[in-house]
């Protein structure tokens, strides 16, 4: 692959400019959005789009997310369902994404194939900014190499995709840290989870009066059924080993000075270990999401053989 000197942007109207000028020749940018960064390319372009899958290593059959300035130009490329209404006035611009129905318009390739497609309306100022200057909607995965840990900003898709993507348009750390939500709406009066994220079950099922059901596969243990494309078994996975305890007790064998150890609060004992971490204060939830992918990407780099 061809070797390219990344442009990293400050945001004002000549970096949208530049990027509004790549987006426009099919070239790729990188992202800022309220969740994660993307990797982004005109999303009715077979050829732009091809790019996001070899730039990050990422299998065809791993459809992308389509982001669109307003809900009206979405619903040109989609059969629009019912409950999509009442969804974008509660949840967008912001961090939801819907499986609805594709129209032609979409290419096969940013769907999988699929007859589906996943849009989003983002609420990124900058994000925003960049769509409105283009007259097509932006297909953009997370802006990382496929497999890996999500970037929370700018210096972490320099890290992994540096010299093959030209310009990542630099909006600071992103605010929620996390993928957004996304929920398939195709059956009506029904609504699926399958991915969770910034958009809680609850608030959707309080918005809506409709009860949301969850993928089963999120509650088994070992082998999941893989229920939507691209929801494969190792996902925003660092190099070194992770492993998930639900108590600190359950620590076997007792973690050396090679084991990185994460709580989600800061633990309340006087004499805290040089390798002992944590993801918030307090236990705060959207201070765990934002801390979350920056936190195991810092503890990624060589220096523990575990992180627990
Ligand atoms: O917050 C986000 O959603 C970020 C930002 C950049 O918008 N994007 C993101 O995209 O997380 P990505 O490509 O990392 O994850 C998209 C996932 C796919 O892996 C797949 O699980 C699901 O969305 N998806 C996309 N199209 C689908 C479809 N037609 N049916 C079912 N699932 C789909
Ligand atoms: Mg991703």
């Amino acid at each position: 692959m061809k070797s390219v000197k990344t442009k990293l942007l400050k945001v004002d109207k000549t970096s949208i400019e530049v990027c509004s000028d790549l987006l426009n020749n099919n070239e790729l940018v990188a992202v800022p959005t309220e969740t994660v960064y993307g990797l982004a390319a005109n999303a009715l372009n077979v050829e732009a789009v091809r790019k996001i899958f070899s730039v990050k290593g990422r299998p065809l059959i791993d459809p992308l997310i389509t982001h669109f300035s307003s809900v009206a130009l979405a619903e040109k490329h989609i059969y629009k369902p019912k409950i999509l209404n009442q969804l974008s006035e509660a949840f967008w611009p912001g961090p939801l994404t819907v499986i609805v129905r594709k129209r032609n318009s979409i290419p096969d390739i940013v769907t999988a194939g699929l007859d589906s497609v996943a849009i989003r309306i983002p609420g990124h100022p900058a994000f925003r900014m960049l769509l409105e200057e283009l007259d097509f909607p932006l297909a953009a995965p997370s802006a990382n190499p496929f497999g890996y840990v999500s970037p929370t900003n700018a210096q972490h898709v320099l890290d992994g995709l540096g010299d093959r993507v030209p310009a990542i348009l630099d909006a600071g750390p992103t605010s929620l840290g996390i993928e957004s939500t996304i929920i398939d709406i195709r059956e009506e009066g029904a609504i699926k989870i399958l991915r969770p994220g910034p958009i809680s079950k609850e608030q959707i099922t309080e918005m809506t009066g409709i009860k949301v059901r969850s993928n089963p596969s999120f509650h088994k243990k070992g082998d999941v059924s893989i229920e939507a494309p691209g929801m494969l078994k190792t996902h925003y996975s660092p190099d070194t080993k992770l492993i998930l305890f639900e108590k600190y007790e359950d620590l076997r064998p007792s973690p050396t000075k090679k084991t990185a150890v994460v709580f989600q609060k800061c633990p309340s004992r006087e004499n805290i270990e040089s390798n002992v971490y944590w993801l918030s204060e307090n236990g705060d939830l959207d201070a765990i999401a934002q801390n979350l992918f920056r936190l195991i990407r810092s503890l990624d780099n060589g220096k523990y053989d575990l992180i627990c």
